[in-house]
C-alpha cells in the first residue's frame, strides 16, 4: 500500500492582522509540527508570513489566484507574482470563490492550470451543497468538478498539490462529515483519479476541510484516504492548528 505523508493547510480566508499574525506566528513556531503544514494568509500578509516562517518546515500560500496572465487586471494578483515574493502553494477553487464570486468548474480549471505552469502547487477543492447531498447527487457533483480539471491537467500534476474534499454543508457550520462519509467521498475521489492514471492517484494527497477542530481531526485522518485536512477557522488559533498537525501525525 502507498504511504501518503499527512499534509495540514490552514486557510486563514479573510482573517488576521500583523499583530495577530505574529502572536500566531511566536506561538506556532515555538512548536515543530510532525507532519507537513502550509499556512495561507490574506494576499497582503503573504511577505509577513514568509518571514515569520523563514527557517522552518512550513511552506506558505495563497488562497487564490488570478485566471489571467499579468496585465490591465485592477485588483488582480497573477500566479508568477506569488512565486516571485515566496509562496509555494495556493488553493484553487473554494467553495466561497465558486458561490460567491461565479468561478465556475472551467474558471478553476484554467486557474489550476496557471498555477502548475507558474510551478505553485494547488490545493484544488470540491464539493457538494447540502441541497445536492440531500438529493443524493454528492458523487456526481463531485465527480463532475474533478472531471472538468481532469480535462486540463493529469493526475500526476494534481499529485504535485493535493485535492480538498470540503463539503460545503460543513464549511464554518460547526458540521462536520462523519469519517465514514468523508472516506466514501474520498475513496470515490480516488477511484475517479484512478481510472485516469492508477499509480498517481495512489500518491495523490486527498484532503478533508469543513469544521475540522482538534476533538475531531485524529478520527478523520486515521480513514484510509483522507491525508490530512485544510483548516479554515480552527487554524487562526495557532495551537488548535497544532493539536491537528499532531493528530495527523499520529
Ligand atoms: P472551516 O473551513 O474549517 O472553517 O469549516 C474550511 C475551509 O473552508 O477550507
Amino acid at each position: 500500500m502507498q504511504v501518503r505523508a499527512k499534509l495540514v493547510a490552514a486557510n486563514w480566508k479573510m482573517n488576521g492582522s500583523r499583530a495577530d499574525n505574529e502572536r500566531w506566528l511566536s506561538t506556532f513556531c515555538a512548536a515543530s509540527p510532525r507532519c507537513q503544514t502550509v499556512v495561507c494568509p490574506p494576499y497582503v500578509y503573504l511577505p509577513q508570513v514568509l518571514q515569520g516562517l523563514a527557517g522552518t518546515r512550513t511552506e506558505v500560500g495563497a488562497q487564490n489566484l488570478c485566471a489571467l496572465a499579468a496585465g490591465a487586471w485592477t485588483g488582480e494578483v497573477a500566479a508568477e507574482m506569488l512565486v516571485d515574493v515566496g509562496a509555494s502553494w495556493v488553493i484553487v477553487g473554494h467553495s466561497e470563490r465558486r458561490s460567491a464570486y461565479g468561478e465556475t468548474d472551467e474558471i478553476v480549471a484554467t486557474k489550476l492550470e496557471r498555477a502548475l505552469a507558474a510551478g505553485l502547487r494547488p490545493i484544488v477543492c470540491v464539493g457538494e451543497t447540502l441541497e445536492q447531498r440531500e438529493q443524493g447527487q454528492s458523487q456526481q457533483i463531485v465527480v463532475a468538478q474533478l472531471d472538468a480539471l481532469l480535462r486540463r491537467c493529469g493526475v500526476a500534476q494534481l499529485a504535485r498539490g493535493a485535492v480538498a474534499y470540503e463539503p460545503i454543508w460543513a464549511i464554518g457550520t460547526g458540521r462536520t462529515a462523519t469519517p465514514q462519509q468523508a472516506q466514501q467521498m474520498h475513496e470515490a475521489i480516488r477511484a475517479r483519479l484512478a481510472a485516469a492514471d492508477a499509480v498517481s492517484a495512489a500518491a495523490t494527497r486527498l484532503l478533508y476541510g469543513g469544521s475540522v477542530k482538534p476533538a475531531n481531526a485524529a478520527e478523520l485522518f486515521t480513514q484510509p484516504d483522507i491525508d490530512g485536512g485544510l483548516i479554515g477557522g480552527a487554524s487562526l488559533v495557532a495551537a488548535d492548528f497544532l493539536a491537528i498537525c499532531e493528530a495527523a501525525a499520529r
